[in-house]
């Protein structure tokens, strides 16, 4: 049997990446959280899956080439080879590195703490504040424009940008809303944000995602997203 040739493995190559990454590409996004890192997702994987590949193949190609080689003969040092691999390496986590800070600074990932300078907020954003409270072991959210205040149950507007203001009652506690891309620690002291932009109305899960004591498990509530005017019928009703 024939060995296989080079352009044969790379047609391989690039049929099962173009495979991988059509499956791999994600459903429309819930938030402009989300798509940002589902987009970072996507590229990290663009990058991950041609070298997983390229590894196995060469790994196989390896077993089946010299399987029955009764005569191995040691490596040479090749610094050609060893300078290409360090710089093809240095290139990929440099990437890695850039794509992530991108989606770190974005300001809806990491929105600028309450009372500092508004450094990451966009200039003349129109956002709708909500203020976070958490405790053990539950949610409370105050809309202060509308002087509403609810239990576990958080409805914002789509599209429109929402800005959280968090503090804690007691210990630290984390806001977690993992369909639209929202972590966030709250702190005793206060001082953190989170913000949104959801895009999608529906109801998503919120949890809790800081131990922080025997009631941690059950410290969830749902956010419901709705069309502007069911937001405002939402809020006159409670207020
Ligand atoms: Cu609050 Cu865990």
């Amino acid at each position: 049997m024939e060995r296989p040739r080079a352009p044969v493995l790379l047609v391989a190559l690039v049929g099962a990446v173009t495979a991988l990454a059509a499956l791999a590409s994600p459903a429309a996004a819930q938030s402009v959280n989300r798509a940002a890192i589902d987009d970072l997702n996507t590229q990290l994987l663009y990058v991950a899956l041609p070298l997983t590949l390229f590894v196995e193949l060469t790994l196989v190609y390896a077993i089946y080439r010299f399987h029955d080689n009764d005569d191995p003969k040691p490596t040479v040092d090749d610094p050609a080879l060893e300078t290409t691999w360090t710089a093809a390496t240095a290139v990929i986590l440099l990437f890695v590195g850039v794509s992530a800070y991108f989606v770190m600074a974005n300001p809806y990932i990491t929105p600028a703490a309450a009372g500092s300078a508004d450094v990451a907020t966009p200039e003349g954003a129109d956002d709708l504040t909500v203020e976070v409270v958490a405790y053990q072991w539950g949610w409370q959210f105050t809309y202060p424009e509308a002087n509403v205040t609810t239990k576990n149950r958080l409805a914002i507007p789509a599209d429109r940008d929402v800005r959280f203001e968090l503090s804690s009652r007691d210990v630290v506690h984390s806001l977690f809303v993992p369909k639209l891309g929202i972590k966030q620690d709250i702190f005793p002291t206060g001082g953190s944000v989170a913000r949104t932009r959801a895009t999608k109305p529906g109801e998503y899960n919120l949890y809790c995602a800081e131990l922080c004591g025997s009631g941690h498990a059950r410290m969830d509530g749902t956010v419901v997203v709705l069309n502007e005017s069911a937001y405002r019928d939402w809020l006159d009703e409670r207020a």
